[in-house]
């Protein structure tokens, strides 16, 4: 049994040291808002928090969730009625547009706000940098994040 702790509470699942995280997550306790795509730690959609830290998920066995605490984009805001100032920014810029990247950006983002609460732009670009999107040519991205980090949601 691997135990840890997902979106604040506690988590224990019955899986093989080596499957992914992002498979556990998504089949074995049903967060499945991480996406895989590239499933080789190029792209970013499917960023989870580990102890604070973003990571890829699809290249983290879930051993080595074995205590810590994840966050996924689950646990960020409180959901629909209670969006994160991230989320809210997203939705007001129309930053996601097919959405398979949204939630690895949402949780990228959401790390760098918290290391970092007022970035530059060139901030906002390098902590993002690992994250990739398809459809938005990532202006609207970067800017519902500097909004974010402005403290406006409108
Ligand atoms: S699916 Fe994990 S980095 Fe692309
Ligand atoms: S909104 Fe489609 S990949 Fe980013």
């Amino acid at each position: 049994m691997i135990s840890f702790t997902v979106n604040g509470r506690p988590a224990a699942v019955a899986v093989p040291d080596a499957k992914p995280l992002l498979d556990t997550l998504r089949d074995d306790l049903g967060l499945t808002g991480a996406k895989e795509c590239c499933g080789k730690g190029e792209c970013g959609s499917c960023t989870v928090l580990m102890d604070g830290e973003p990571v890829c998920a699809c290249l983290v066995f879930t051993a080595q969730a074995r205590g810590v605490e994840i966050i996924t984009v689950e646990g960020i805001g409180g959901g629909p009625e209670q969006l994160d100032p991230i989320q809210a920014a997203f939705v007001a810029e129309g930053a996601a547009q097919c959405g398979y990247c949204t939630p690895g950006f949402i949780v990228a983002a959401r790390a760098l706000l918290d290391k970092n609460p007022h970035p530059t732009a060139a901030e906002i670009r390098r902590g993002l940098a690992g994250n990739l999107c398809r459809c938005t040519g990532y202006q609207k991205i970067l800017q519902a994040v500097a909004k974010a980090a402005e403290g406006r949601a409108d």
